[in-house]
């Protein structure tokens, strides 16, 4: 086809025309503008990116580039700014929970709920490996999700669990016990821990109660929350084998917590009130939960308390307009926006925004409230409300946040 003469005299084409008819013909035009000018940008950007980021492979490593920019440094600087954002978040519930008694917490269901979320964690990475992931125990260490407790359920008594540390003490082979008297009394205690169904000898009874197991364990046997002396009357028991019996013989024989005897039942938890893992506020998160895991003694509902006398001074200037409408009154007008929280006004009750606001001081938030702000508009909308009243008002919202 080449050796045609070019029907097309004016045009730039090559000359290779690629069918019959000549339609398809291949021309010789420069590429157009805003593509050279993209390629000479991209030609341009590639130093400059080089310079600044890490990119040529150099020697085994790579260039560092000027801007010391690496996804680690990056990643560390967006843990640093979400640890310092949850730190401002939490840091009013953190206080109040420092503040608050263990009782406290327990009645509060926003305290309550955080304290929980927040132990989980702590409880997985310090207690977890004893205890079970969930309390559920494992074999020499007790259970934390259930009623039966060694040292009590109540809030005190799991805090000083894990404040001060707990070691039971059980004497090895009490008075001279023989190994058959070690298995008459455990046959005894498994039937007497079968409860209705449970045939124990009475004739081992005497045992019990002349070989001093009695002194710890009691004489019926309910065990001793002072001494962390178990129930030896419910069945459950926290050296758990296969074999309870042989393992309830172990006990009576070798006693626990007794370091000379290699076969002794170990049973140490240690103290974390002196620990660097864990502080005070930690402590009081990890027993609220522990409280919660199945066994806690429930939390009496506090007394009702005539509130505090936290009321505003009323302004007695002779200017001041004399208040007769009270806050619960004023904030019909405000209700709108406060109940739900529309367009970030502070929720009533929501304890996170008011706190922050109470902290700032009723001066403060009223100036702020007058003035309107955002969304909230000039004194809410009460253009008739006197500076008495919006404090009413507004310590009525804080009210509702304690
Ligand atoms: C090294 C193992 C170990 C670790 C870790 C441990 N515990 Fe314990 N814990 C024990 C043992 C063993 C006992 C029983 C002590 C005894 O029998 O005298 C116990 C007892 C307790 C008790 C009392 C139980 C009762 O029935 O009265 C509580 C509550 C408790 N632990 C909570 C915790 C919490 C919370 C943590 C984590 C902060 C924790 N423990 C970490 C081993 C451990
Ligand atoms: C000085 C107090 C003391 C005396 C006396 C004593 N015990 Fe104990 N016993 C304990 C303590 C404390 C524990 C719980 C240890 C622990 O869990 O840390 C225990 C645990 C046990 C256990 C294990 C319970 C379980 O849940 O696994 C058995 C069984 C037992 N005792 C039986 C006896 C018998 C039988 C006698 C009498 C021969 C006796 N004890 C005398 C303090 C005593
Ligand atoms: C139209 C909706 C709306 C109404 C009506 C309203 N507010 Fe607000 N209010 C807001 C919003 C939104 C904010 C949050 C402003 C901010 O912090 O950006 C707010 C914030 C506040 C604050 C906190 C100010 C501070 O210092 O942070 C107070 C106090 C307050 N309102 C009081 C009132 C009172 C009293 C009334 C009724 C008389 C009222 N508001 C009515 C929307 C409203």
């Amino acid at each position: 086809m080449s050796e045609h003469e070019n029907p097309y005299p004016g045009e730039n084409n090559t000359g290779h025309f690629w069918d019959d008819d000549n339609d398809i013909r291949e021309l010789d035009n420069r590429p157009p503008r805003w593509y050279m000018w993209a390629l000479y940008l991209g030609i341009i950007a590639i130093p400059i990116y080089s310079f600044y980021y890490p990119t040529i492979p150099w020697f085994g490593e790579h260039t560092k580039g000027s801007a010391g920019w690496t996804q680690i440094v990056e990643y560390k600087e967006g843990v640093e700014q979400l640890k310092q954002y949850r730190e401002i978040k939490f840091s009013d519930t953190e206080k109040a929970i420092t503040e608050s008694s263990l009782e406290d917490i327990v009645r509060d269901d926003e305290l309550r709920n955080y304290a929980i979320k927040t132990a989980k964690v702590l409880f997985g990475d310090n207690c977890a490996a004893c205890h079970g992931a969930g309390g559920q125990g494992n074999d020499g260490f007790p259970v934390l999700a259930d009623d039966d407790w060694l040292y009590g359920g109540t809030l005190a008594q799991i805090s000083t669990s894990i404040t001060n540390g707990r070691k039971g003490n059980m004497p090895a082979r009490m008075m001279g016990i023989s190994d058959a008297d070690a298995d008459t009394l455990a046959t005894f205690l498994i039937e007497t821990g079968k409860g209705a169904t449970g045939k124990p000898n009475p004739a081992s009874k005497p045992l019990y109660m002349t070989k001093g197991c009695i002194g710890c364990h009691g004489p019926t046997m309910k065990g001793n929350v002072f001494m962390g002396s178990a129930n030896l009357s419910d069945g459950i028991y926290r050296f758990k084998t296969s074999d309870q019996k042989s393992s309830i013989i172990r006990t009576i024989l070798h006693g626990v917590n007794q370091g000379h005897d290699p076969l002794t039942q170990d049973a140490v938890m240690p103290s974390f009130g002196t620990s660097t893992v864990i502080d005070k506020t930690q402590i009081k998160k990890l027993a609220v939960y522990v409280h919660q895991l199945g066994g806690g003694v429930a939390v009496k509902p506090k007394p009702v308390a005539l509130p505090k006398a936290e009321i505003p001074k009323i302004e007695t200037t002779a200017s001041a307009k004399v208040s007769t409408r009270g806050g619960k009154e004023i904030y019909t007008k405000c209700q709108g926006c406060h109940n739900v929280g529309i367009g970030g006004a502070p929720k009533y009750g929501d304890k996170i925004a008011w706190q922050s606001r109470i902290k700032r001081g009723m001066d403060d938030v009223l100036s702020v409230a007058k003035a309107g702000k955002g969304m909230m508009p000039p004194k809410g909308t009460c253009m008739d409300c006197s500076d008495t009243e919006l404090r009413l008002v507004i310590q009525y919202m804080m009210d509702s946040a304690k």
